[in-house]
């Protein structure tokens, strides 16, 4: 905390944020909540956020948008109080202030919802919420008012969990639910949403649409980050799009379109964000994977399905259908009854290892604890799973092998960053997803399972995951594309497996399938 006189620590304690002293008047627009002034960021080389200026108002949903590293998160993380700008200046209601800790930002009525969950999974959900905050009586933690409390707060925000619940024991869409409830938990003036619905299926995004609109009639200002354009162009007022750390230009929602503002962003047309298949599927070939009646009491029922050599199989359903956990199963994790085949033998999986060595690879939906060791170097993250089978002599890393398989990750997946030795960590959410698709690359797997892939990526990283797919299923891999995106589940797959309630209840092949048709298997408007 500096000792600066406009600091925010007044304002913990009730006071209102003084003015700038010297200023005489009030240097900042008043008609705007928030004002960023030709803001910059650097980490030592590396520019982040170049002159950036932002008026947000009060009743109005502002969105960011960027490619994947563009700044967006770093920028907010300045309004937050987790970065101080190494340039520029924050206004207040027209005043100047300064945050130097997130309680500052948070002391003056700004909330922010992180990109990268930021719970403790050992705690309850009501102990996440009010983290930091606790209801207190004579100093000691009110339980019973901590729960009461939080319960009331997902009541009223339509968010259907048990407090008590602890949050290891909740999916990914749960958590970031759980999340959003959080950065809500505090009645703040502007609440900053990073890539909220990123993990969340149609139904609960609805959620999220439904709140927002609540906090717009209470007059707060909202910060919207996202790369799902259709949802964007739903639920914003105003649009900003940055590029490279820099601000390019704002658009009332109503008089932009999505293809302009893809232009914007990207700095180039983009057509068809969907590669097709270069050759047909040859349909004659035998199933290289092959699962029959796999169970696991609980968590899913006679699951069966079959995927060739350079098939792409999708799985769709709604969040909870148990899709990840059938993966989870095929990657080793749990012991499913049934009968897992591959290449027509029975295949024993005990452990992750014992997958990977039958040529199975798992990118999992969450990155940040099982995709990534966000202290480790790119280098080490991208070849951290394939050195024990091809870099490596007696366990010792190839040093020249590393630096090959990560400078080909990073130039094949466009991964922008310093070198193949920065941190994985202070990569932008969708560069790390791209760390996290290239280290399972680098195995050169016979099947590889996609659970979510393109989250969090933008519009022009997704095209090289995509295009990545179509050159590996080319080359003969069999792929399994856990998707909630059915646009792209329905153009990147041969067939479409649907899942609902733990059960598979239709599969389809893709060729003139619609969206409407799998949604009702889906939902269950339609019984298999
Ligand atoms: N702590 C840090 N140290 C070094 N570099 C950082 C740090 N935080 C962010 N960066 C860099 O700043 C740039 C902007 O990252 P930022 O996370 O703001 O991007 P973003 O627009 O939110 O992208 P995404 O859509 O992928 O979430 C990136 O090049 C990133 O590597
Ligand atoms: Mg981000």
């Amino acid at each position: 905390m500096s000792a600066s006189p406009n600091s925010l620590r007044a304002q913990a304690s009730g006071a209102m944020p003084r003015l700038h002293p010297g200023a005489g008047f009030a240097v900042g627009d008043e008609t705007a909540l928030v004002e960023l002034q030709s803001i910059a960021k650097s980490f030592g080389p590396v520019e982040a956020i170049k002159n950036v200026s932002l008026k947000l108002r009060r009743g109005r949903v502002h969105t960011l948008l960027g490619e994947n590293g563009a700044g967006k998160s770093t920028l907010m993380k300045i309004l937050a109080g987790v970065h101080e700008p190494t340039k520029g200046k924050l206004f207040l209601r027209g005043q100047h202030v300064t945050f130097s800790c997130p309680s500052d930002a948070q002391a003056a009525g700004i909330s922010i919802i992180y990109q990268e969950l930021s719970l403790a999974a050992n705690l309850s959900v009501a102990e996440n919420i009010f983290a930091g905050h606790e209801p207190r009586r004579l100093g000691i933690v009110d339980f019973r008012s901590l729960y009461q409390r939080a319960q009331d707060l997902l009541d009223d925000l339509g968010i259907d969990i048990d407090v008590h619940t602890p949050v290891a024991r909740l999916s990914m869409a749960r958590r970031q639910l759980v999340e959003i409830a959080k950065g809500l938990s505090r009645n703040a003036e502007l609440v900053i949403m990073d890539e909220p619905t990123s993990s969340l299926s149609d139904r609960e995004a609805e959620v999220l649409f439904n709140i927002v609109g609540k906090l717009k009639a209470r007059g707060a200002a909202v910060v919207y980050i996202s790369h799902r354009m259709d949802e964007i162009m739903r639920i914003s007022d105003d649009i900003s799009v940055m590029r490279d750390g820099e601000y390019i230009c704002t658009h009332d929602k109503n008089e932009t379109t999505i293809g302009a503002l893809i232009n914007l962003m990207v700095g180039r047309e983009m057509s068809d964000v969907y590669p097709r298949r270069a050759t047909p599927l040859d349909t004659a070939q035998p199933a290289l994977l092959e699962v029959r009646n796999l169970t696991i009491e609980g968590k899913f029922h006679d699951v069966g399905f079959a995927v060739r050599p350079g098939e792409i199989v999708g799985f769709f359903g709604l969040i909870g259908a148990g899709r990840s956990d059938v993966m989870s199963a095929l990657f080793g994790l749990g012991r499913p009854q049934g009968q897992i085949v591959m290449n027509g033998k029975p295949l024993r999986l005990r452990s992750p290892e014992s997958a990977i060595s039958a040529g199975i690879a798992f990118v999992t939906e969450d990155r940040k604890h099982e995709g990534l060791v966000l202290m480790h170097s790119i280098a080490h993250n991208v070849t951290m799973a394939s050195f024990e089978r091809k870099g490596s002599r007696f366990g010792i890393l190839n040093s020249r092998f590393e630096e090959r398989e990560t400078r080909d990750a990073i130039a094949r997946m466009k991964i922008r960053a310093a070198g193949p030795h920065q941190a994985v960590g202070n990569l932008s959410g969708g560069n790390q997803q791209k760390v996290v698709f290239s280290k399972w690359l680098a195995l050169k797997p016979r099947v590889l399972i996609l659970d979510e892939p393109t989250r969090g990526v933008d519009v022009g990283a997704k095209f090289e995951i995509y295009r990545v797919m179509r050159e590996l299923a080319g080359a003969g891999t069999a792929i399994i594309l856990v998707s909630s995106e059915l646009p792209e589940a329905l153009a990147m797959s041969d067939r479409l497996v649907v899942m609902r309630e733990k059960r598979v209840v239709k599969e389809f092949e893709t060729a003139g399938l619609t969206q409407e048709a799998v949604m009702s298997y889906a939902t269950g408007a339609v019984q298999a």
